[in-house]
């Protein structure tokens, strides 16, 4: 199995592209099945992730084709509206079929996603809202069983008021409500770039949303959309990471193909905790900083800090100056990279969805690790890059699921870091 290993003590310099989001590419990827013909896709990221979701799609009757970052989906007739445990398990977004297929066929049979590394994570909410919508959910052998109005085939524009902030809920539903009769509104939606993406891919279908980005979105349902083509928007996550990657070793790192105010959260902690960051019209560049403060932060739905960036942020804070209260308020369970930045020798005490990091400027020092989850695996790359000697970091597939590159990109910018068996 591929580890990665890398040596700590180079300083990254230079400039860096972000790839196209995952978070943004699998929902439009999933969106594909309102409408039958074919769909092309640029910026597509080359990433585990992407694979899986082409794997599902193709379990349905769909065809896929990858060229580079163009990816194409062709959508006939399904032949099966059957999202299968084997498939579903690889990977949680597989719920997203559920909203396209219920809405376009009047009927969808998904695996339960099952057990998760960084908490519960319940779909409830994406249930709730298609029972909202009119249709008829059976829980059974591990299967969600849903089905729209069997005269009609179509699901029922409503006012949906989301309890939690959910993304993936919002996805669903925004997909669902495309094609229902009627309009349909979504309070306390999730105001998430990746979901503006998602509806702005739709509405260049033919449907008629609007409001995303707002947490109130109003979908005037359409009898049909058409395919067509589009550009998946550039990857934060991954942008806050090569930033934070530039940081944490007192570098001077360009990270250029983004979006820079999808970070405007991430970049107003860097500079409260020193750092200077200049923002560019499609780049974020950090300038060197020897020295910098430890600062607190709390996750939050966005333009809140990214649950989806606070390990690395951790990372960061684990050789700052001071100590800082890192607060999870997203996932129940998201400090498993805790006790691997531990091994690394962080000073780091945590409680239940606190975490008090008490910084140890040049403290850490190398070890073997093993990521956890995705962005936990990236945490613990970033603190490779400072810690003295040869960090061995184990179960990289999880990296692949969502980085593409990541070690590629690392080096370009001087760093020691290769892929190892
Ligand atoms: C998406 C992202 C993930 C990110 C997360 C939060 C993708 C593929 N994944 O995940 O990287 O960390 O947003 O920004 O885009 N919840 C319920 N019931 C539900 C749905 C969610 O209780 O039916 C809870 C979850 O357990 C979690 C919270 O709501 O505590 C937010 O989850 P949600 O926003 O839905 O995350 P995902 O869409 O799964």
């Amino acid at each position: 199995m591929d580890k990665i290993l890398v040596t700590g003590g180079s300083i990254l310099n230079g400039r860096v592209s972000a790839s196209g989001a995952k978070n943004a590419a699998l929902p439009i990827l999933f969106s594909t099945l309102l409408a039958e013909g074919e769909h092309t896709f640029d910026n597509v990221p080359l990433l585990k992730d992407i694979e899986s979701t082409a794997e599902l799609l193709q379990s349905l009757g769909c065809e896929s084709s990858r060229d580079g970052h163009t990816f194409r989906v062709r959508v006939s007739k399904l032949k099966s509206f059957e999202a299968h445990y084997d498939l579903v398990r690889k990977m949680r977004a597989s719920i997203l079929c559920l909203g396209p297929m219920l809405a376009k066929y009047g009927e969808a049979i998904v695996s339960l996603p099952g057990g998760c590394a960084i908490g519960t994570r319940p779909i409830d909410l994406h249930l709730d809202a298609m029972k909202a919508l009119g249709a008829e959910i059976e829980l059974r052998d591990g299967y969600v069983f849903a089905k729209a109005d069997q005269k009609t085939k179509r699901l029922k524009g409503a006012t949906v008021l989301f309890e939690k902030t959910t993304v993936g809920g919002t996805q669903n539903l925004m997909m669902a409500a495309t094609l229902a009769d009627g309009t349909t509104i979504i309070e306390n939606a999730a105001k998430e770039p990746e979901n503006v993406d998602l509806a702005n891919y739709l509405n260049k279908m033919g449907a008629k949303i609007t409001g995303q980005g707002t947490s109130v979105i109003k979908i005037i349902g359409v009898e049909k959309l058409t395919p067509a083509r589009h550009s998946i928007i550039p990857d934060r996550i991954e942008a806050g990471t090569l930033l934070i990657a530039g940081a944490i070793t007192g570098g001077d790192v360009t990270v250029e193909k983004c979006q820079p105010h999808d970070l405007d959260c991430l970049v107003s902690k860097m500079r409260e905790s020193g750092f200077k960051i200049d923002i560019g019209t499609d780049s974020l560049r950090v300038h060197p900083q020897a020295k910098f403060d430890a600062v607190d932060i709390t996750t939050a739905p966005h333009p809140l800090f990214a649950t989806d960036l606070q390990a690395q942020f951790m990372a960061l804070m684990t050789v700052a100056n001071g100590t800082s209260v890192i607060t999870e308020t997203v996932f129940e369970n998201r400090f498993m990279h805790v006790n691997e930045l531990m091994r690394l020798g962080a000073d780091i005490t945590p409680k239940i969805q606190v975490a008090v990091v008490r910084g140890k400027p040049g403290g850490l020092s190398a070890a073997p690790v093993m990521a956890t989850d995705l962005r936990a695996s990236a945490s613990l790359v970033l603190a490779g890059l400072v810690a003295k000697g040869e960090t061995l970091v184990g179960r990289i597939y999880h990296l692949d699921r969502g980085y593409e590159n990541l070690e590629g990109k690392l080096s370009s910018l001087g760093a020691k870091v290769k892929r190892v068996l």
